[in-house]
């Protein structure tokens, strides 16, 4: 077991739950998962993406926090370890490592533009009244050049100065207030929504089926974001898992974060949705939905400005607790594999990160002729890299590893963390051998050829 001052462990169960909830938890439920829904039809895709988390995701879930926990390492030494140090393992721990570091470069450009919407929300937008001078902010947002690099650069400073703190003082910490804030702020914001004229018709898009409305890009989409939700592929929950003491029930702990995940997911529609109908606005309104629509409808409803803040600031909060579980991964790995102290460990990742993240910062306006792969900006390049190929490679390699490679008694252990193993075991496994790796192979394959 490695386990040196600047590695850490958590301090309390709950403390860990916060911090995976607040890994799960992040722009793709907010931001990501009501578009999707909305641009695939609503209720079906909702009832698909269930079946894909409990089926697909928990499991894999479950697979991270063992290969983590049983090892007390990062992803990169862990598949070592267990693999007897097999290089093309610990390839596959790299390319988790890997799509860390390239998400988080991107990830906190968008992340930006919520923070610059909390300030345009205080500012009362420039004093821009009439949805298309609202509507119109957006495009000035992500072309403005200086505006990205500079929330951009405030994001990642946030986030480091969170991980610098290490992982009971800074991760745990962060994550014991900003998850409890951001279910309040969730709350007050759906106390309004509930009296919006536009609720019932809400309700009935996100919970009523209606399998005439699934295509089968729509269910490979479910499955695909099942993955981005819960922080699958890049290493965060391994890394957190790795924190975990020996006894704590890991098979218990995915239930839990994944139905706060999903609540969450769902709620978010619950908010946005009525608002959007009551206004008369398209949900099909695809990634624009929360920074084109949503500012529009605020300017519309009595106290939008405070309740405006309220939504970007949540947003914010979301996007911050999802970013501290991207660089965490790369900074365990600096401690563990290169022995750097948590400082130097943190600094110059987060510093690299920065900089590998300019060009997509950069990429709605000076960039954006330059094309990297087809018709794809910089950023829409790193996008499709980790969400199409990175993320889903690396799910196939756990639980591949978990089903085929990892030794069963160290498998058996983790699942049953000190107590007698359960029925369940046989099911899990049977997923993580077969359903899993055939599941995420057709995603793969789906996306590379569409
Ligand atoms: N789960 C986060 C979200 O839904 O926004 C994104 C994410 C965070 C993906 C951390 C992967 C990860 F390792």
């Amino acid at each position: 077991m490695s386990e040196t001052a600047d590695r850490g462990h958590w301090g309390s169960r709950l403390g860990f739950l916060l911090a995976c909830a607040g890994s799960a938890v992040g722009l793709g439920n907010i931001w990501k998962f009501p578009y999707i829904a909305g641009e695939n039809g609503g209720g079906a895709f909702v009832l698909i993406y269930l079946v894909c988390i409990f089926f697909v995701g928990i499991p894999i879930m479950i697979c991270e926090f063992a290969i983590g926990r049983s090892t007390h390492s990062s992803p990169v030494k862990a598949f070592g370890e267990l693999s007897g140090g097999s290089k093309g393992w610990i390839g596959a721990g790299i390319l988790s490592v890997a799509a860390a570091f390239v998400l988080l470069s991107f990830y906190s450009v968008v992340a930006g533009w919520a923070m610059h919407y909390v300030y345009l929300s205080v500012t009362g937008f420039g004093g821009a009244t009439g949805a298309e001078a609202i509507g119109g902010i957006f495009g000035e947002v992500f072309s403005s050049t200086k505006g990205n690099l500079f929330w951009h650069f405030a994001f990642i400073a946030m986030t480091t100065g969170i991980v610098l703190g290490g992982v009971q003082a800074g991760i745990e910490r962060a994550s014991r207030i900003l998850m409890p804030t951001l279910f309040i702020m969730l709350f007050i914001l759906l106390a309004k929504a509930v009296t919006m004229p536009g609720f019932g018709k809400a309700v009935t898009f996100v919970f009523y089926p209606d399998l005439s409305k699934l295509s089968s890009a729509g269910i490979l989409e479910a499955l695909g974001h099942s993955f981005f939700t819960l922080s699958l592929g890049m290493g965060s929950m391994m890394t957190y898992g790795s924190y975990l003491k020996d006894d704590f029930d890991i098979v218990r702990s995915s239930f839990v974060i994944s139905v706060l995940d999903t609540a969450v997911a769902l709620l978010a529609c619950l908010i946005m949705y009525p608002i959007i109908f009551s206004f008369g606005m398209d949900p099909q309104a695809g990634p624009g939905l929360v920074f084109k629509s949503m500012p529009i409808v605020f300017a519309q409803m009595p106290f939008g400005m405070p309740l405006a803040t309220l939504f970007f600031v949540l947003l914010t909060f979301a996007a911050l607790s999802s970013a501290i579980s991207l660089l965490e991964p790369v900074t365990a790995y600096m401690i563990d594999n290169r022995g750097w102290s948590r400082v130097k460990a943190t600094l110059i990742p987060a510093a690299a990160i920065f900089l590998f993240g300019v060009p997509s910062a950069l990429s709605g306006d000076i960039l954006s002729g330059y094309h990297l792969v087809g018709e794809k900006t910089f950023f829409d390049t790193m996008d499709f890299l980790v969400s199409n190929i990175m993320m889903p490679l690396a799910g196939l390699f756990i639980a591949v590893f978990v089903g085929y490679r990892m030794d069963i008694e160290i498998v058996k252990k983790e699942f049953a963390s000190g107590k007698p193993l359960n029925k369940l075991f046989s099911v899990w496994f049977f997923m993580v051998k077969y359903v899993c790796p055939v599941a995420v192979t057709a995603v793969f394959i789906h996306v590379i050829t569409k």
